[in-house]
């Protein structure tokens, strides 16, 4: 069968439809014309093979294609098993059947249209593709460019942060559901907890989860991506929760961390300091503020509880088509925050051995400020 890509649309035209991809379209010419190669000359046009971006240009939710924008042309190539869905879904885009290897087709096309210099995605194509590519098109230079259409996805339109906001509100009733379930006791394992999860979300809409669920409990959970095990719940364990939703191509993430029975004392300090920073992140989201300020909001006070090494992650991470996207929240971001830009803040604390508390919400910039897609409660929850 196909290999993964981004296949977890139903089989819908985006919103917007034709519109919308003629806007992307068009942003995407404007960047091209002012790009010029390291060794000078403006590119034609770009070569797609990234698959998230080839879904935020056409819509197109198969399994394999490849993507050509030129200045005046709009090419989706793909396979016999595509042809009809792709012709479907992306009616800006000539949709054309590729052989075996698709560059020989690709190749054939560039060649038709007159063009003699088109960027690639270096930080996507294989070295191996692009040798092959590159000795099928002898007379076409090829530059590398990195993270061209990966810019325009930074700032989210308005129906994009209102799927993003669907598919948060499909994993919180996840959460609420298995809250409710009971399934959080004694003797039960991550492994069940995540199903439970997992099966919430797609009841409630998710073609698939957004990612490896996570359910990380007791001294596991002081491993920040601790997927589930089939380590058994037990009383006094924290259980770290972090999961997403596939809506409509699009992700959510959100964690919460809760307690099997009673929290002690040194938990629920731990949690409330992890909490302070977390509500000192959302503070420091706003339209103009850097990555890196709005990182240090929340670090700052995790490093003067005496934690600082045990946070070794950014705070946030956009979050879009891909679960990890622009801008980066971290000590080395060069990120600023504009309107539209939805992006994860979530602090951790991790004591090897002995437990950790993230708590995870994910945000959209607005004009002035932050608007929290995720609205579950951050009490400490106490599974009596
Ligand atoms: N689960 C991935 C993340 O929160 O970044
Ligand atoms: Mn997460
Ligand atoms: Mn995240």
């Amino acid at each position: 069968m196909a290999p993964p890509g981004v296949s977890g649309m139903m089989l819908g035209v985006m919103p917007g439809g034709e519109d919308v991809q003629g806007q992307r379209l068009e942003h995407l010419r404007r960047v091209l014309a002012a790009t010029e190669a390291p060794q000078g000359g403006p590119v034609e046009g770009l070569v797609v093979t990234r698959p998230e971006n080839r879904f935020y240009l056409t819509g197109f939710t198969g399994s394999s294609g490849y993507v050509l924008v030129s200045l005046q042309h709009a090419l989706l190539l793909t396979d016999f098993r595509y042809t009809e869905q792709a012709a479907q879904q992306a009616p800006a885009f000539e949709v054309v059947r590729h052989g075996s290897p698709w560059f020989e087709t690709l190749a054939e096309r560039a060649c038709a249209l007159g063009l003699t210099h088109l960027g690639f995605e270096a930080d996507h194509l294989s070295v191996a593709d692009l040798q092959a590519m590159q000795a099928a098109v002898p007379g076409v230079r090829l530059t590398p460019l990195c993270g061209v259409v990966e810019q325009l996805r930074l700032v989210k339109e308005p129906a994009e942060i209102e799927i993003i906001a669907r598919a948060a509100a499909c994993s919180e009733g996840a959460l609420r559901k298995v809250l409710e379930s009971g399934v959080l006791r004694p003797g039960v394992r991550e492994f069940e907890v995540a199903a439970e999860l997992e099966h919430h979300m797609r009841q409630g809409g998710a073609s698939r989860p957004a990612f490896d669920t996570i359910v990380a409990s007791g001294p596991r959970s002081s491993l920040p991506h601790g997927r589930a095990s089939d380590r058994r719940l037990a009383a006094g364990d924290f259980v770290t929760m972090d999961f997403g939703a596939l809506v409509d191509g699009y992700c959510s993430d959100i964690t919460r961390t809760v307690v099997i029975g009673r929290a002690s004392p040194e938990q629920r300090r731990l949690y409330d300091l992890v909490l302070r920073a977390q509500l000192a992140g959302l503070g420091a989201v706003a339209p103009g503020a850097g990555g890196r300020a709005a990182d240090e909001a929340a670090r700052a006070i995790i490093r003067d509880a005496g934690h600082g090494d045990h946070f070794g992650h950014g705070l946030g991470h956009g979050v879009g088509i891909a679960i990890h996207e622009g801008p980066r929240l971290s000590p080395l971001s060069d990120s600023i925050l504009q309107p539209g830009m939805v992006t994860s803040v979530e602090p951790g604390v991790y004591l090897p051995g002995w437990g950790g508390v993230r708590i995870e919400d994910l945000v959209a910039v607005t004009g002035d400020g932050c608007r929290v897609l995720t609205d579950s409660t951050k009490e400490l929850i106490e599974l009596l």
